[in-house]
């Protein structure tokens, strides 16, 4: 049976090569992003829906849900690092915590509030965390810290009905806008000296795990912190 699929932030890097890889399987694919342009690139591209809707923005989301009907993966990817201020004052360090708490925690609160209705019964909500949630985050680490959290009770209340919550912390991942052009060779060689496998991590890395999250081998695979960084942060 074909499965519908949601991606916010599936334009760019990690959502788009998830959207590609459910595109794949002949799955309904919706993404969204902010830009107009980038979305109807990336229909037009991958063959799939798309739907200018800022994650951030209550009414967009909810206009969003009511493009939808029943839906059976939720892929929460939108997010991204806040500008950064060297402005000193308190009200550029709390646009700046804004701003983050937005784009990475509140973006992936209010779409699932928003769709998990017409999730099917062996659905799937899968949320882009990252490992800046372990070490030396700021502000964009404490939100991903707090998307862990939020995705453990969110579970808790989801999985009696057999839906699985889950949140890939990815590391350092190249082919996305993410640093914006401001990845340094040296930044480069020191994120990848980190890990274990001695390499970076591609959109690839995390759209096969998030697949996997989706599939039937993983139904009971859920409220967890799946972390993918080449072992750059290891758990037990
Ligand atoms: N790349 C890494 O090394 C890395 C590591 C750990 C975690 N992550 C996480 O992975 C996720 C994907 O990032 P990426 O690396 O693939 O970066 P990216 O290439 O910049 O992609 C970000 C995507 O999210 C969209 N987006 C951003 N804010 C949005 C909003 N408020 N509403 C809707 N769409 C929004 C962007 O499109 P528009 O700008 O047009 O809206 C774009 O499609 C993010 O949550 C990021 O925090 C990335």
């Amino acid at each position: 049976m074909t499965r519908t699929v949601l991606i916010t932030g599936g334009t760019s890097g990690i959502g788009r090569a998830i959207a590609a890889r459910f595109a794949a399987d002949r799955a309904e694919v919706f993404v969204t992003g902010r830009t107009p342009d980038t979305v109807e690139r990336t229909a037009k591209e991958l063959q799939v829906h798309g739907v200018v809707c800022d994650a951030t923005n209550s009414a967009q989301v909810e206009a969003l849900a009511d493009r939808l009907g029943a839906l059976d993966v939720l892929v929460n990817a939108a997010g991204g690092l806040a500008p950064a201020t060297t402005a000193p004052s308190l009200d550029a360090l709390l646009s700046r915590w804004r701003a983050d708490l937005a784009q990475n925690l509140l973006s992936a609160v209010l779409t699932t509030a928003a769709v998990q209705d017409k999730l099917t019964g062996d659905g799937s909500v899968i949320s882009i965390g990252s490992i800046g949630a372990e070490r030396r985050g700021g502000s964009y680490g404490a939100a991903k810290a707090a998307l862990a959290a939020w995705n453990a009770s969110l579970s808790a209340e989801l999985a009696p009905r057999g839906v699985t919550c889950n949140v890939i912390s990815a590391g350092y991942v190249t082919g996305t806008n993410f640093f914006r052009g401001g990845m340094t060779d040296d930044r480069h060689r020191a994120l990848v000296e980190e890990t274990h496998n001695k390499r970076p991590g591609t959109v690839d890395d995390i759209a096969g795990t998030a697949h996997f999250l989706a599939s039937p081998g993983a139904r009971h695979l859920t409220g967890q912190t799946i972390h993918v960084n080449g072992g750059a942060h290891t758990t037990r």
